[in-house]
């Protein structure tokens, strides 16, 4: 017998809209208790499109929901010792509460010591070896945007993870290694039983078969199609990808690193994109601001 699956959308340009309004009442209450507002900055390197356009929602978001935001725009040209100075700046800066530098840096530039040089403290984007620590070991810490952005769905979706097998794609610093933690981990969501697929595993739809919850973040346009997941599956596409497109203004179309309308089918709940995890990760980034601005008050 044919069986239909009827899918969820995990909206999350809705949930991120959602705790932004969260987000905006907690200023009305700091300012109405003469507490300081919360303050992101970000440095900004060279001219990447994308690295603009992210940079570009983080600020907008922030002066949506009252926070202040700052942004410091360096040339590509600008040196490791230049960028060093304004980290240092920012670390000493007692009227700022978190800041990022926004990834990819220009070759020259050594992006793990960049990325050390921020005060674990202010480093909201959570990719500091200290923070990405704690965040293994439960210690109060920022968990990295893009994993936090996808817990908050699973948690406000109310999916059942206990005892799922998930299965998560990429093992990416930034991703797909915090989300192997954060899955396995003794609390809701989590209490999963993880495997971790990568460039490098064999088979891999013996593992995705198998998945009650499969997180992909690969960065290769529709990789996961229908014939690699079972009915029910929960799904969580990280991937974004310009496809060329002349039938598009822009010439292109954003792609997911899952087939959507094949994997949809089958799932129960799925992520679309764009609008699904994107929006999550600048929401999470300013509740991380909002967390070291109470921290430090
Ligand atoms: N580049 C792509 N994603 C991110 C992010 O979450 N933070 C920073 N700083 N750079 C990025």
């Amino acid at each position: 017998m044919e069986s239909e699956t009827t899918y969820q959308l995990l909206d999350g340009k809705q949930t991120s809209a959602d705790i932004k309004a969260e987000l905006a009442v907690e200023v009305e209450k700091i300012k109405a208790a003469g507490g300081s507002i919360p303050h992101l900055a970000a440095i900004l390197v060279g001219d990447d499109g994308a690295s603009h356009t992210y940079v570009n929602a983080k600020v907008k978001a922030c002066e949506l929901i009252g926070f202040k935001s700052s942004l410091y725009r360096f040339d590509a040209s600008v040196t490791e010792e230049e960028l060093l100075k304004k980290i240092e700046e920012l670390n000493n800066d007692p009227d700022l509460h978190g800041f990022i530098v926004q990834l990819p840096l220009p070759d020259h530039i050594d992006e793990q010591k960049i990325i050390e040089a921020v005060a674990p403290e202010k480093d909201v984007d959570g990719f500091h070896p200290e923070n990405i620590g704690k965040m293994a070991l439960d210690l109060p810490t920022f968990v990295s945007a893009t994993p936090y952005g996808i817990m908050q769905l699973l948690e406000r979706y109310k999916i059942d993870t206990v005892g799922k097998h998930c299965v998560i794609i990429g093992r990416s610093h930034i991703v797909g290694l915090p989300m192997s933690i954060l899955m396995g981990k003794k609390k809701n969501p989590g209490n999963c039983t993880v495997t971790l697929c990568h460039s490098r595993t064999a088979n891999i739809k013996d593992f995705t078969l198998d998945a009650d919850i499969i997180i992909v973040a690969l960065g290769s346009a529709e990789f996961l199609t229908g014939d690699m997941v079972k009915e029910g599956v929960v799904v969580i596409d990280v991937g974004i990808t310009r496809v060329e497109d002349n039938s598009k203004k822009s010439g292109y179309r954003l792609v997911g690193d899952v087939k959507f309308d094949e994997v949809a089918a089958k799932s129960s709940y799925i992520t679309p994109v764009p609008g699904g995890v994107g929006p999550m990760t600048i929401a999470s980034l300013l509740m991380n601001t909002l967390t070291a601005a109470k921290r430090g008050s």
